[in-house]
């Protein structure tokens, strides 16, 4: 039953997410769920719950929809189709609607282990060398500059404001990903979040350096 779920959830994940070019692409799914099963093994939690959500979490994301999606009317739908019951349904969407950043000055409560696992994968994918790529994948769907030095980063006090910033993306570093190591939730993703940052200040330090050569 439960392989086979899973099964039946990765298919339809993958053919939702495979055409994707904003760094939501099936891969990115993948990657997040296997770094929540690595995170499960040393912080525990349900491991088909940690799983489901992980393949599920971007199903219903605001960036990737058009439509009015919190009320995550996709993952209920394709769950329902799967014959999960109800409360499993109302269990899982509890968990994906704390996982997305939703602005500095938002902080999300998570509502138990499983939700701390996926979030932690998640924002892992978002930092490091891969997070780096992901970020500038995500610009150039948008059509966002690279870098505009002018053009200050801005500390989102809401999820309504952090929505409709379209600024360049090295400022998303600002606003986001330099923030996500220490809102980690387990010791274990603190741990592997500690490199990735390192690796970010690396990177923008270098960015910064070749921007300034003019002639
Ligand atoms: P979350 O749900 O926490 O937003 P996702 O898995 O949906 O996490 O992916 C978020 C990723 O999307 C970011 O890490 C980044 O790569 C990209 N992204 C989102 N907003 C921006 C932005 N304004 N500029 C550049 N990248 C962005
Ligand atoms: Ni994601």
């Amino acid at each position: 039953m439960y392989r086979e779920r899973i099964t039946a959830i990765e298919m339809e994940i993958r053919e939702f997410h495979g055409q994707d070019s904003s760094g939501h692409d099936w891969q990115h799914i993948e990657r997040v769920r296997s770094m929540a099963l690595h995170l499960q093994k040393a912080e525990g939690g349900d491991p088909f719950i940690i799983e489901a959500t992980a393949l599920l979490h971007d199903l219903d994301d605001w960036k990737l929809g058009k439509e009015e999606n919190e009320e995550l009317h996709r993952t209920k739908k394709l769950l329902t189709r799967l014959q999960v019951e109800s409360s499993l349904i109302n269990q899982l969407c509890e968990i994906i609607k704390t996982i997305s950043f939703k602005g500095a000055g938002e902080k999300s409560q998570c509502p138990n282990i499983e939700a701390e696992i996926v979030q932690d994968a998640d924002r892992l994918d978002a930092i490091g060398a891969i997070g780096i790529a992901r970020a500038f994948a995500f610009g150039g769907n948008r059509n966002r500059a690279l870098y505009i030095p002018e053009q200050k980063a801005n500390y989102h006090a809401s999820f309504e404001e952090y929505k409709k910033d379209e600024g360049h993306t090295i400022k998303h570093f600002y606003e986001k990903l330099l923030l996500l190591k220490d809102r980690m939730n387990t010791p274990t993703a603190k741990k592997i979040a500690q490199e990735r940052h390192a690796f970010m200040e690396v990177f923008l330090e270098q960015f910064f350096e070749e921007w300034k050569i003019k002639s």
